[in-house]
């Protein structure tokens, strides 16, 4: 994909969880040589945290204070790219679901969400960026070169979490998982600061019939389109 070398185009891609956005994000970056931004990872970091620290996560100035302090990094590693707070990687912590279900104040702290801006941002100077989140394509990177909005339905986004579940052991009935992405959704959309939104320009993607295959050759198609306009 050398054709995208040498330009630093800036991509992202927003959506409810579960839509496959991370995993097309990530694919999409490797093909085209391109760094990846997996900025819910910055929110569960922060979370977790906060959680180490027994900060009260509804004491929205502490937490934006503690979001301010921490050393967030990216780190490619043999299995992907870590994070690392304080030089601690906590990769796996993030993922627990202790901090997924905590996680709703700490995105919707508005000091929280100014102090990881510029982390964001750097990524966006470095060059060519695949961007993913809530927020990429309407806050973080107004000015994106291509943006993308990545849907699935409720129950194809719980069909995928239940069998990414089975296969690490664990049995969860789908009502369930259904009811936990819809609060997330809830969450999200209704939040004052930066919920998530489609972006005026996006291209719209519904991933619920397609494989991640076929998702990650539609982005890079309609980036190829644009780059080479
Ligand atoms: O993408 P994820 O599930 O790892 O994100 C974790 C949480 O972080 C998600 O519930 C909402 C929040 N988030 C956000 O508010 N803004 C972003 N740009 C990315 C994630």
């Amino acid at each position: 994909m050398a054709a995208c070398r040498g330009k630093s185009f800036i991509i992202t891609i927003d959506g409810p969880a579960g839509s496959g956005k991370s995993t097309t994000a990530r694919r999409v970056a490797e093909r085209l040589g391109y760094s990846y931004l997996d900025s819910g990872a910055l929110y569960r970091a922060v979370t977790w945290a906060a959680l180490q620290q027994n900060i009260d996560l509804q004491d929205s100035e502490r937490v934006a204070r503690l979001a301010e302090q921490l050393d967030l990094v990216f780190q490619a590693g043999e299995e992907g790219l870590r994070i690392l707070v304080n030089g601690r990687d906590v990769s796996r912590e993030i993922r627990m679901p202790e901090v997924t279900q905590a996680i709703a104040p700490v995105a919707a702290n508005s000091g929280v969400r100014y102090a990881l801006l510029d982390t964001q941002r750097r990524f966006g100077k470095q060059g060519g960026v695949v961007a993913e989140g809530r927020d990429m394509g309407t806050v973080v990177f107004p000015d994106a070169d291509v943006k993308f909005f990545m849907v699935a339905s409720l129950q194809e986004r719980a069909e995928r979490r239940q069998a990414e579940l089975a296969a690490k052991g664990v049995a969860v009935p789908l009502e369930e998982l259904k009811r936990s992405l819809q609060q997330r959704d809830d969450s999200d959309r209704q939040r004052a600061h930066s919920p998530l939104r489609r972006p005026q320009e996006a291209i719209d993607i519904d991933t619920s019939r397609l494989s991640i295959d076929e998702q990650v050759d539609l982005v890079i198609r309609e980036v190829l389109k644009k780059l080479n306009a």
